[in-house]
């Protein structure tokens, strides 16, 4: 017999089914319950709510595992790319060599962008935050392709194998031609022929006459930055992409919508914030233990962690901080700033407080630091992580435009006024 649960409302029961994941998680499945009991579920900030099913990513939060389409995060790290792990994430299968060489293939050719860009670029002001171009820009960038952008879903479901390689290139693009824009440099054309990682590169930093090469180091570590974001299950961003889609909107609008979700400090604003504390804890002299108090005392936060869903290591954490050691020393550079963050990290996990809570480092503790490493200016780097997490809302887009039917409309419980009148000003 199926399991149920049974919930008991104003002394009446009522049975829910209980519907269980392929990794044992369990939900009791509250589809009916208003219309039984006229009682809504209040979850504020869905912390216990499941908002759909689906077969992208798992996230055990409290032993530290994440795994896309079954792979564990460390096996993609080690023997995968950006985009064969964009690939997987997408399409739902590791890429054959084949299907690998015609994604490549798509994702370069469709790098550049339309000359009319330029005046686009040219209408924001030159110190516009890089997020709030780039969500522009990518619905800009719908506007020249109406085929795929027509909030039909069947016909944008046509389109998606173009419309998702030229979202996964165009998004660098426009990265780097924000970044120029910002630093008052000529754009660069794309190259074609190299990796993706080289070629954003190239776009960002070759100079007239004096062509960017990456080591392999740096390419490498920029391409585990990228894999490590590909995708995480239902965040703040990728929600919004969700809802946004449900409408029936189509991809380029819900991605726009997913960048500006992404831009805040607790969600992908973290990569920046984390920089700036380690700065400002390094600019008073302070080895991190005075800021470990202030953190504990709420009078300042420790930006990079804690987690929503971990309650343990983030494993893309651990694989960061230890590339951003390899990084480094391949540079042969030191960086006081991973000296405080390292610090940081042995006194938060041996102290009560981060304990207590479940506190350890995210996605973002390190990753500034990588980014730092690799030359990317600070107010780029939640760009950056918006380049690694378009395949994660491209595969959550197209699992609402084939599945889900219903508009995502949650309830609330009003705690306001009631029964006023219109009194006029005079
Ligand atoms: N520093 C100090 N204390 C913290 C921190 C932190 N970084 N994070 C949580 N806490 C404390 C809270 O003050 C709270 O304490 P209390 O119980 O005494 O009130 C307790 O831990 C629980 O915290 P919540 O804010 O309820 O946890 P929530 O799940 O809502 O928030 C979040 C998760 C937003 C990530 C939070 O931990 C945070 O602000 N971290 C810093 C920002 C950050 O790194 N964001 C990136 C997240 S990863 C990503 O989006 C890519």
């Amino acid at each position: 017999m199926s399991e149920t649960a049974t919930i008991t409302i104003e002394g009446k029961q009522y049975e829910y089914p209980v519907i269980s994941g392929t990794e044992g998680e369990k939900a009791v499945d509250v589809r009916k319950l208003r219309g039984d009991t006229g009682y809504i579920t209040y979850d504020d900030g869905y912390g216990n709510t499941g908002s759909c099913l689906s077969d992208i990513t798992f996230v055990n939060g409290e032993v530290g595992i994440l795994r896309h389409r079954g792979i564990p995060i460390e096996e993609l790290a080690e023997h995968s790319s950006f985009l064969g792990t964009s690939f997987l994430v997408i399409y739902g299968h590791l890429p054959s060599n084949e299907e690998m060489a015609a994604f490549s293939d798509r994702i370069s050719r469709n790098a550049d962008l339309h000359e009319d860009f330029r005046h686009h670029f040219s209408g924001f002001p030159t110190d516009a935050h890089p997020m709030a171009v780039l969500s522009a820009m990518l619905n800009a960038v719908g506007c020249y392709h109406s085929e795929m952008t027509s909030n039909n879903r069947e016909q944008d479901l046509e389109h998606f194998d173009r419309a998702a390689a030229l979202l996964i290139s165009k998004v660098r693009t426009i990265a780097a031609m924000t970044y120029r824009m910002g630093a008052g440099l000529p754009f660069v054309s794309s190259r074609e022929n190299i990796g993706y990682v080289e070629n954003f590169l190239h776009m960002m930093f070759s100079e007239e006459g004096a062509e960017y090469q990456a080591t392999p180091e740096i390419s490498r570590a920029l391409d585990l930055f990228f894999l490590l974001h590909a995708d995480h299950e239902q965040n703040c961003s990728t929600s919004t992409v969700r809802m946004v889609a449900s409408g029936g909107a189509n991809m380029f609008a819900s991605v726009s919508a997913g960048v500006s979700a992404l831009w805040g400090p607790l969600h992908g604003g973290a990569n920046t914030a984390v920089v700036k504390m380690l700065q400002a804890i390094h600019d008073t002299g302070d080895d991190g233990s005075k800021f470990i108090e202030a953190a504990k005392s709420g009078k300042a936060r420790l930006m990079g962690f804690g987690h929503r869903v971990y309650k343990n290591y983030d494993p893309r954490a651990k694989i960061l901080g230890s590339a951003t050691e390899v990084l480094l020393g391949s540079l042969g550079h030191s960086d006081p700033l991973l000296d405080i963050a390292r610090h940081l990290e042995k006194a938060a996990l041996e102290d009560e407080y981060f304990i207590e809570r479940k506190l350890y480092p995210n996605v973002d503790f390190y990753s500034g630091l990588i980014l730092k490493a690799v030359g990317i200016p600070v107010e780029m780097f939640t760009v950056m992580f918006a380049i690694g997490r378009m395949p994660g809302w491209i595969a959550n887009w197209r699992e609402i435009a084939t599945g889900s039917k219903r508009i995502h409309r949650p309830r609330q419980i009003y705690t306001g006024k009631v029964d006023q009148h219109f009194v006029s000003a005079e």
